[in-house]
């Protein structure tokens, strides 16, 4: 097992990463160099700016960041639900090796319904409010699955009792305003799983719930994923969130992957000074951080904003001069496993070094 390298459009060699549990079970999404734009005054904006990873069969992928750092872009690029004027102006997105970005609109359907299901932060912009919780799912089963009416309901009472609803049977006759917050983000889980994706994608869908329904939901979407080759891609904010659900994680600061790794390596030993931000603001480490990173000083990076040098480095109590001039690439982290990388040249120097192409692509 080590690093895959592949030959992308204009000659760049990317530097995948490469994990236990992918070269076990294979590679279901591999996304590369993808970058999606928005139109800005100074030209474009880079709103994801080449991100690349892949997620295995069964495995779990976290997603961080702060507000605005491209996490529901990177996805709804993924999902090619990227509304105008944002384009994806370049990158590949492969699922089961085949090529996402090139589907025509009947096969994007069918793998959207199929293959890859998302759950959103609002479960209400999910959920047909006049409409009955019941009906909602079975319509999905119907419709991807093709299985009759009756087969379907019986099925959906049973995908509702598994999500925890209580008097299933009952329940599918009542409408999304009759159930909680909690009890909605559930049913959008049952509807998101019924027709058994290989893909699951949740952004923040958490984010609106108090935190004991938090850990429920959470626990609900773990029990449904847990039995199956299901991969996962979920995303928050919040690193507490994520370290606990995810095997691997990836850290974004405007637009690009700024750190990844396991998520023990992650949060036991955090290398760029962002996520060790980010880490800071949800646990005490023993290691000493810069007070004023206890909080992350300073505002994310505006839209068409971007300085120079390392996005972060306006921000970074540890950048040199260096930081605020050369951008630095991702890299992976020697001595560890190959699953870890960082884009930080004052953590890794490495990272200075592969100048010509960064935007989390490696040349090494
Ligand atoms: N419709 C749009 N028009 C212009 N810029 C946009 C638009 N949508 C997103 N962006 C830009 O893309 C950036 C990334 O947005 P994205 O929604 O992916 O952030 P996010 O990481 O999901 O943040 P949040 O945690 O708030 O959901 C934003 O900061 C913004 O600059
Ligand atoms: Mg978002």
């Amino acid at each position: 097992m080590g690093q895959s390298s592949s030959t992308l459009p204009g000659g760049t060699r990317s530097w995948t990463l490469v994990n236990r549990k992918e070269a076990k079970m294979g590679v279901l999404l591999e996304v590369n160099d993808l970058v999606v734009d928005f139109p800005a005054a100074s030209g474009v904006f880079h709103a994801v700016d080449g991100v690349s990873f892949s997620v295995a069969a069964g495995e779990r992928v976290g997603i961080v960041g702060e507000s605005g750092s491209g996490k529901s872009l990177t996805v709804q690029a993924i999902m090619r639900l990227v509304s105008s004027p944002g384009v994806i102006s370049s990158g590949v997105v492969r699922f089961d090796d085949e090529d996402v970005l090139s589907f025509g609109t009947r096969t994007l359907q069918r793998w959207r319904g199929h293959q890859v299901a998302m759950i959103f932060q609002d479960p209400m912009s999910s959920l047909n409010p006049l409409m009955r919780i019941g009906l909602q799912i079975t319509e999905s089963l119907e419709t991807h699955l093709g299985i009759k009416r009756s087969d379907a309901r019986k099925r959906a009472v049973e995908l509702l009792r598994q999500v925890g609803i209580t008097d299933a049977e009952a329940r599918m006759n009542d409408f999304p305003g009759a159930f909680s917050g909690g009890m909605r983000q559930r049913v959008c889980i049952a509807i998101a799983t019924a027709c058994a994706p290989r893909l699951l994608i949740a952004d923040e869908p958490t984010t609106a719930l108090d935190v004991t329904v938090q850990a429920q939901v959470l626990d609900v979407l773990d029990t449904m994923v847990s039995e199956s080759d299901t991969g996962v891609i979920l995303i928050s904010h919040d690193l507490g969130v994520i370290s606990n659900f995810c095997d691997r994680i990836l850290v974004m600061y405007a637009g690009r992957i700024v750190e990844q790794g396991s998520a023990a390596q992650i949060v036991g030993s955090p290398q760029h000074p962002y996520t060790r931000a980010l880490l800071r603001s949800i646990l005490k480490l023993a290691d000493p951080i810069p007070e004023r990173l206890r909080t992350i000083a300073g505002a994310p990076l505006l839209a068409g904003r971007r300085p120079a040098g390392c996005a972060f480095a306006p921000r970074c109590p540890m950048a040199v001069e260096e930081c605020h001039t050369t951008d630095p690439a991702l890299v992976p982290l020697l001595g560890e496993n190959e699953t870890r990388g960082v884009a930080c040249g004052v953590v890794a120097p490495a990272a200075f070094q592969a100048v010509e192409s960064p935007k989390g692509v490696n040349t090494l």
